[in-house]
């Protein structure tokens, strides 16, 4: 299973990510984990990447394609792997077809979550993650535990992220739509687009996502 899980943010990627690897042997990769990983760290391209991403923009197209060369090559991804965040220009399309042709394969589908602009804001700003796992909560669909410890590992650092104000979750949208939302042609004409409703309950969209 090699898949792309395309979609505005707040569309429900990272979620049904998870959800799918729970079922299938498959590798979660997230280029916003990622990225967030390494701003924590403060490696050089954690350095660099910071200021995009506080701000609601994309990080350049070399830095990403660099970062997740290895990954998708390395033997995490030799069951297969759903791509959350990635890709997100026609560069980085482009680049991901190269390496997965230099593997000898290809991509099997390319899953786009439809989500309105209203819902995305309302459920990014509702949005918390544990900043240890990456696990996802909402405020109001799936709140936190009470004693605010993370039900997934434990541990007491459930946070609202950086980018999940209203004011970014805005630019954040205008950039899908200007440089990411122009992959659905990609993905379509080359066969492999599956659309899909992502406004229902996360069951339903699973549900959805299932018949894919
Ligand atoms: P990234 O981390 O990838 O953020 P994003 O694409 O903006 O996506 P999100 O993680 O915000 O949303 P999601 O679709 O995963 O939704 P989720 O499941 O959490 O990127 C962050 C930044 O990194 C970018 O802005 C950029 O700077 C940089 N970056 C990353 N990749 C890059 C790339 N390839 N190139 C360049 N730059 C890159 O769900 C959202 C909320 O809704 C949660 O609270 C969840 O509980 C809730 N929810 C989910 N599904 C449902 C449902 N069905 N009903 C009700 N609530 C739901």
């Amino acid at each position: 299973m090699k898949l792309v899980f395309l979609g505005p943010p707040g569309a429900g990627k990272g979620t049904q990510a998870a959800s799918v690897k729970e079922a299938y042997p498959v590798a979660h990769i997230s280029t916003g984990d990622m990225l967030r990983e390494n701003v924590k760290r403060e490696t050089p391209l954690g350095k660099e990447a910071k200021a995009f991403m506080d701000e609601g923009k994309l990080v350049p197209d070399e830095l990403i394609i660099n970062m997740i060369r290895k990954t998708i090559s390395g033997d995490a991804c030799a069951k297969g792997f759903i791509l959350d965040g990635f890709p997100r220009t026609a560069p980085q399309a482009e680049a991901l077809d190269a390496l997965l042709k230099e593997m000898g394969t290809s991509l099997d589908r390319a899953i786009l979550f439809d989500v309105d602009d209203e819902t995305v804001v309302s459920r990014l700003t509702s949005r918390r993650v544990c900043s240890t796992c990456g696990a996802i909560y909402n405020v109001h669909f799936d709140p936190p535990p009470e004693d605010g410890k993370c039900r997934n590992c434990g541990n007491p650092t459930i946070v609202q992220r950086k980018d999940d104000t209203e004011e970014v979750i805005r630019k954040r949208l205008q950039v899908y739509h200007h440089q990411t939302a122009p992959l659905i042609e990609y993905y379509t004409s080359r066969g492999i687009l599956s659309r899909l409703d992502g406004t229902g309950p996360k069951d339903a969209v699973l549900a959805l996502l299932a018949e894919r």
